[in-house]
């Protein structure tokens, strides 16, 4: 007993760390200079007018499967096909859900700007979405990418 509960400790810390460096080969670029430099206005402080409700969830969820999935994929782990051969591949949206690197403004600014700032293949949304619609999205992520709208 008191040898196995060392060896399942080790064994938890390295699976803990495989999963971070796999994450972080899937999310490289946005999080450093977010952290040091934070956003440009109008992205800044940015919050989330919308409430968590099931209509926006689902409102959402329509605009992922429609916009996202193709890339991002079904549960946000950036594995969909159209990310194949991108260089740097789709983030793993469903990793930094809950971490403290998804902030609205975060997320608001990603979705807006896209890949611009960085020269990466991310879409640019923000004459493509509403602001509103992108919040729904956004909401849709943070309800942890739900299969059924809900209720
Ligand atoms: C053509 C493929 C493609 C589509 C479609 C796409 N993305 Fe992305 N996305 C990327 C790539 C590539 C990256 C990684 C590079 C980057 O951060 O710019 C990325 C990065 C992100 C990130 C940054 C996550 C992080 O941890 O840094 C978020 C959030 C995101 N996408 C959300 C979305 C949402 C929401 C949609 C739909 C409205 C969407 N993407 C559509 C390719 C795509």
């Amino acid at each position: 007993m008191s040898r196995i509960i060392p060896a399942i400790a080790a064994l938890l810390a390295a699976s803990l760390f495989l999963a971070a460096g796999q994450a972080e080969a899937r999310n490289p670029l946005r999080h450093r200079p977010y952290m040091m430099y934070g956003l440009p206005a109008p992205y800044a402080g940015k919050v989330n007018p919308l409430p968590a409700d099931a209509a926006n969830i689902a409102a959402g969820g329509a605009l992922y499967r429609e916009h996202c999935v193709s890339c991002h994929g079904a549960s946000g782990r950036g594995d969909g096909e159209a990310g194949r051969d991108l260089n740097p591949p789709p983030a793993d949206i469903a990793f930094i859900i809950g971490r403290p690197v998804a902030t609205d403004e975060f997320l608001f600014w990603t979705i807006s700007e896209g890949g611009e700032p960085l020269k990466t293949d991310m879409p640019v949304f923000k004459d493509v979405l509403s602001e509103k619609e992108r919040w729904q999205v956004i909401l849709y992520l943070g309800a942890g990418f739900p299969t059924q709208p809900a209720e």
